[in-house]
């Protein structure tokens, strides 16, 4: 069964549980880092702490959601291994896993409703990445990252 991770700051409890409910409703083992009480915290330390499931491979995917999703996208981020998308509708969501490789979506609970995280949700975990004519770009990613791009 995939397991996928999911965090979130004290923005996003209530999405949290609820997205959390959907996902294991849709067969997966959810694996929760991030803050069950509404309490101030640092979304970077949420962010990373889900990211480091995945790189650790506990997790396959994550799942971050602050206020708007930009913060837990910038930290997780800049994490190596880690490509994170902000999505707000389904298409980039799908699309974010299908080409880019994406291994964490970001949203953020003041942003979207429920609705429509869910279906955001279903088309992230549902997409696989097309290999293809997308490797070669997600490797110029992955060369950025470690140094060894060339122009
Ligand atoms: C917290 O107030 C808020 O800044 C955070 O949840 C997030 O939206 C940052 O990007």
């Amino acid at each position: 069964m995939k397991k996928i991770v999911i965090a979130n700051d004290h923005a996003a409890v209530d999405m949290k549980f609820k997205i959390k409910e959907y996902i294991e409703s849709l067969g997966y083992e959810v694996i929760n880092v991030g803050i069950d009480e509404i309490v101030r915290c640092d979304y970077p330390d949420l962010a990373y702490a889900a990211c480091e499931k995945i790189i650790s491979k506990e997790a396959e995917l994550g799942v971050l959601i602050c206020g708007t999703g930009v913060g837990m996208s910038l930290a997780a981020n800049k994490i190596k291994g880690i490509r994170a998308c902000v999505c707000s509708e389904t298409y980039s969501a799908r699309l974010c896993r299908e080409h880019n490789n994406a291994n964490v979506i970001c949203f953020g609970e003041r942003v979207i409703g429920i609705e429509t995280a869910k279906e955001i949700v279903k088309a992230f975990l549902g997409a696989e990445f097309q290999n293809g004519k997308h490797s070669a770009r997600v490797q110029k990613i992955i060369d950025i990252e470690e140094g060894k791009y060339k122009k």
